[in-house]
This record gives C-alpha cells, sequence and structure tokens, in this order.
C-alpha cells in the first residue's frame, strides 16, 4: 500500500493519475470532506488528517509500504509556516510511519535545500530532510528543480501575469537560472525508486535538460501563447514593496472574476538566484533522456489543468 500526504496537489494529481493503472493500492491524506472524491480508481481510499496535527495521523499508516512525502509550502499562510508544515509536519509523519514500521518513506524536498539557506523555505525543507534522514526509516529524498506541468503554481502565475498586460513585469534582471522538468518526466523518475532497492536512502537532485534564465522560460511562454507585450525589468525592493497593494487588487480582482498572481516577498528573492544541477542528471540517475521546456510547455498550456 502506498500513502500519498499531499496527494491534492499538483505533483499529488499527476502521481495519482499514473498510479491508477490497478497495480497499486494507494490511501490518500486529505485535508477536508470535499476531496474525498479524489481517489475513485479501484485499490485507492482517502483518509482525513493534516500533517500538522499528529493525532490525525493515529493509525492512518497501517498496511502501508511507503510513504510518500508531498505536502509542501512555498508560501506562508497564517498559521501554515514553514516550521509548522516543513518541520514539525514532517516530523509527526515519520513518528507515525516508524510506529508502523512503513519499509520505505518518500520526501520531495526541493533543489538549493540547505541548513544554512538565508530562504526560509530551503532552510526548513533542509531540515525536514534531516528528520526523514535521522529516522533510522530507509529513505529516498528528491530535491527536484520546478516542476512543470499542467495546473503547476509557477506557470498559473505567469499565465495570470501576463493576462494582465500590457507590459511583463520581471522582478529584478531575470537572469537567475532554471531547469524546469515536466511533470511526467518527474513520475517516471519516481516510478523508478518505489520497487527498487537501489534508490534508498539516498538523495537526488535533478531537473531537465536545460538551465534557462527567468527571461528565457518567460520568453517561451509569451510565444507559445502569442504575447507580444514588452517585457519591464522591476528591481526587486520595488516589486517587494508593491506586493501589499497586489493584495487589495487581488482581492478586487476577485469580485470581477479576475485572477493575479499570488507570490511573497521571498518568491521575489528566489528568482534572482540559480535553481540548477547537472543537465544530464535525469539521464545519470534514471537512465532517460527528460523532454525539454518548449515540449514542456507546449503540453503544459494545451491541457488545463484539471481536477482528478
Ligand atoms: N512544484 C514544483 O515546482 C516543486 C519543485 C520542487 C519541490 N516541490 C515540492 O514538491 C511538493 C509538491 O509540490 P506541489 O507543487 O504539488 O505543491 P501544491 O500543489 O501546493 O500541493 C501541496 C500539497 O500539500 C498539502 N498540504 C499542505 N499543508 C498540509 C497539511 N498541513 N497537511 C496535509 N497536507 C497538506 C496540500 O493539501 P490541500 O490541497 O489540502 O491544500 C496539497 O495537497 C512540495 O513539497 C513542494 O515543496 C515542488
Amino acid at each position: 500500500m502506498i500513502f500519498i500526504a499531499g496527494a491534492t496537489g499538483f505533483v499529488g494529481r499527476h502521481l495519482i493519475r499514473s498510479l491508477s493503472s490497478g497495480k497499486y493500492k494507494v490511501r490518500c491524506l486529505v485535508r477536508s470532506d470535499k476531496e474525498a472524491g479524489l481517489c475513485t480508481s479501484p485499490g485507492f481510499e482517502t483518509t482525513k488528517g493534516d500533517i500538522t496535527d499528529s493525532e490525525s495521523l493515529k493509525g492512518k499508516l497501517e498496511g502501508v509500504g511507503i510513504v510518500v512525502h508531498l505536502v509542501g509550502i512555498i508560501k506562508e499562510q497564517g498559521e501554515g509556516t514553514f516550521e509548522k508544515i516543513h518541520i514539525e509536519g514532517t516530523k509527526n509523519l515519520v513518528d507515525e510511519a516508524k510506529f508502523s514500521d512503513v519499509e520505505h518513506f518518500f520526501f520531495q524536498s526541493a533543489l538549493g535545500a540547505d541548513l544554512r539557506s538565508p530562504f526560509k523555505y530551503l532552510r526548513t525543507k533542509a531540515e525536514a530532510e534531516e528528520i526523514v534522514k535521522g529516522s533510522g526509516l530507509p529513505y529516498t529524498i528528491f530535491r527536484p528543480s520546478l516542476i512543470i506541468g499542467p495546473g503547476d503554481g509557477f506557470t498559473e502565475n505567469i499565465k495570470e501575469l501576463l493576462r494582465l498586460g500590457p507590459l511583463v513585469p520581471v522582478p529584478g534582471d531575470g537572469k537567475a537560472r532554471f531547469q524546469p522538468i515536466f511533470i511526467d518526466d518527474w513520475v517516471r523518475c519516481f516510478l523508478k525508486i518505489i520497487d527498487s532497492r537501489n534508490f534508498k536512502n539516498r538523495v537526488f537532485e535533478f531537473g531537465g535538460p536545460e538551465h534557462l534564465s527567468y527571461n528565457e522560460i518567460l520568453k517561451i511562454i509569451m510565444k507559445e501563447m502569442e504575447i507580444k507585450n514588452p517585457i519591464v525589468h522591476i528591481p526587486p525592493a520595488i516589486t517587494k514593496a508593491g506586493l501589499p497593494f497586489i493584495q487589495v487588487f487581488r482581492s478586487l480582482g476577485r469580485t470581477f472574476g479576475m485572477k493575479m498572481p499570488d507570490v511573497s516577498p521571498e518568491q521575489i528573492d528566489l528568482l534572482q538566484i540559480d535553481n540548477i544541477t547537472d543537465m544530464d542528471s535525469v539521464e545519470h540517475l534514471f537512465g532517460f533522456r527528460p523532454v525539454g521546456f518548449e515540449e514542456t510547455i507546449r503540453k503544459t498550456l494545451r491541457n488545463q489543468p484539471d481536477k482528478t
């Protein structure tokens, strides 16, 4: 039995779809009753719980062989802080996994996770990795760069930004490089690890086959969406100072059915630093060539985000 925490998110939904061939038994953790219909395939079930509430996890891992921990946030909201979700949440899930003698614990971290990182997102991901590694459970940790596919948060934010027109604001010079990987390729990497012993107690850093600057990524998305508006670079400090106003416009926009990008000051700063690793990482680690970004974005934009 595979237990998926974070099953309702972008990565989780794509993973569920790929596991629904009938070969696997899957239990998905959901936080609200309205997600109870998430898993309808034979052999799939949902269970309600929150990783920050250890009581709600009690007994939920009975009969589970592998725990897939995909829960994470990129932006803090109210009580949902990085410490609470990444650190406390991971500890709760690990404790429950130990109690239930789970055979394999998979944790999705992020490229750049580092205990000394100035970014809370990356620092708390690294702290969560330490909890997983120190648990004594056989583990696999993925540290992917940006994952792109129908419904991913990054592309959705850019699409909303582009629709606002007539200018396309870029925080900073847009020269920081990323290594986007297509969600189907991430799933392929994941499927390699679940049935094999070779992938246990290892940390995998990987990304797609190109290093692309934010400017290049934006231009490829604009080309595919046939948008020709001029790009303007805005100093990160000014962008961050403007975020409270964007929040007001977001609320107003919602009233009129308009969507606006939702970003935090830390996300603006994360756009200023490279998030890359070996360009052949997937080929070296998992033995296949992932698709390039142009094809990734074509497939992403042509398939509407769909809720399973
Ligand atoms: N997407 C990327 O480009 C990328 C790159 C590198 C690493 N990652 C990591 O990959 C993981 C999945 O990313 P994603 O893009 O799929 O994120 P996502 O779409 O934001 O999904 C996050 C998931 O976590 C769940 N969640 C949040 N707080 C929770 C809690 N307290 N208890 C239980 N579940 C909770 C959400 O449930 P609700 O639906 O109830 O909110 C949702 O299912 C994250 O850990 C992320 O940091 C993502």
